[in-house]
């Protein structure tokens, strides 16, 4: 039998928030924990030195457990030393799979969740000492690590492993936690339906066209943002940038319309390019619906700004609802 997630993490609720760069911060984090779901933080797009005080501020929020979320293309050892010694509760890992970080979490005394693409990642990540497998679907908003659906991969990977499965991409709602658990998933891992939370650190440009997204409104695409981040597959909303890019034949990085055009200001005055990846904070100043605003094909299904605990508490009835309901529909 596999462990039990709920046992695993410790939380009430099967709903973990996923991580999303800029977006997620302790706030956002906190009110998920405390209403019995699973936060994670991503730490890995702040410099190392800001991890701890992160952390030190996320553990005054909340009591709960939660996670922290490392990059595992960019430099993450010393964050992740840093979560050892403050006895953070877990680490999620993601892009790529690096066995060592996985035993040296596990050593360190963290839960370790690996992000996967597909069952032959699961299964190496397992084999290194993964305690649960993130299962993200292409429909996922952000960077995309895998080209296969939820609706596939999700069964595929919970078959392949002994350990619980979280499935994510495209689930925004109680409908979508319920199919995912018919998949076999243990949990779901929501980003963008927190993205319209009062929690979010997002600009309101951004939260506003989230709002207005429809499913046919999100592209994918192999490098389209790739300024600081290049080679990383991402899916965001459609906006003047990708349509020029598109209009001007998707030419390849470097010969893109506009290259190298500064578009805005981070809250901290450095520049933001068009082509950057970037998620625009409520404080980021310019040309917002120009930037790169991230969003999965589930936006369709996210149409108000609700506090963090409420949407966490809404998708746990109605995936309650929904599984009693659909067992009577054969
Ligand atoms: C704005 C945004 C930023 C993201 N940043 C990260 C990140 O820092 N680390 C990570 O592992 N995944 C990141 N992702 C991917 C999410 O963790 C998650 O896999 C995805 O949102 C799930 O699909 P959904 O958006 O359809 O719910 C990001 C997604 C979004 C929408």
């Amino acid at each position: 039998m596999k462990p039990r997630l709920l046992d695993i993490l410790g939380a009430s609720k099967l709903i973990l928030s996923a991580p999303m760069a800029g977006a997620t911060g302790p706030d956002l984090v906190a009110a998920v924990c405390n209403a019995g779901g699973y936060g994670v933080i991503p730490l890995w797009n702040r410099p190392a030195e800001h991890a701890s005080a992160a952390i030190d501020e996320l553990k005054a929020l909340t009591d709960e457990n939660f996670a922290v979320n490392l990059n595992l293309s960019f430099p993450y050892e010393k964050q992740l030393e840093t979560c050892i010694e403050k006895g953070v509760h877990g680490v999620s890992l993601f892009w790529g799979m690096e066995a060592t970080a996985i035993a040296r979490a596990k050593a360190g005394g963290l839960v370790v969740q690996a992000s996967v693409g597909s069952a032959d990642e699961a299964r190496i990540a397992a084999d290194a000492g993964a305690d649960v497998i993130v299962a993200q679907g292409w429909e996922a908003g952000g960077h995309v690590w895998g080209q296969v659906s939820t609706m596939a991969l999700v069964p595929a990977v919970v078959d392949a492993v002994d350990v619980p499965v979280i499935a994510a991409g495209g689930i925004a709602d109680g409908r979508g936690m319920a199919a995912a658990l018919m998949l076999g998933a243990s949990g779901v891992w929501i980003g963008t339906r927190f993205l319209a939370s009062t929690e979010a650190t997002i600009h309101e440009v951004y939260q506003s066209r989230i709002l207005q997204a429809s499913e046919t409104d999100t592209q994918w695409s192999r490098d389209l943002y790739d300024v600081t981040w290049p080679d990383a597959p991402h899916r965001a909303l459609s906006n003047s940038t990708s349509r020029a890019w598109a209009d001007a034949g998707k030419s390849a990085s470097g010969n893109r319309p506009n290259e190298k055009e500064q578009i805005g200001e981070r809250p901290n005055g450095d520049p933001v390019v068009r082509y950057q990846s970037y998620t625009p904070l409520p404080q980021t100043a310019g040309n917002v619906e120009a930037m790169s605003l991230w969003s999965g094909q589930g936006v369709a299904l996210v149409r108000q700004i609700m506090p963090a605990a409420d949407i966490v508490e809404e998708i746990f009835q109605d995936a309650q609802k929904c599984l009693q309901t659909g067992a009577s529909a054969l």
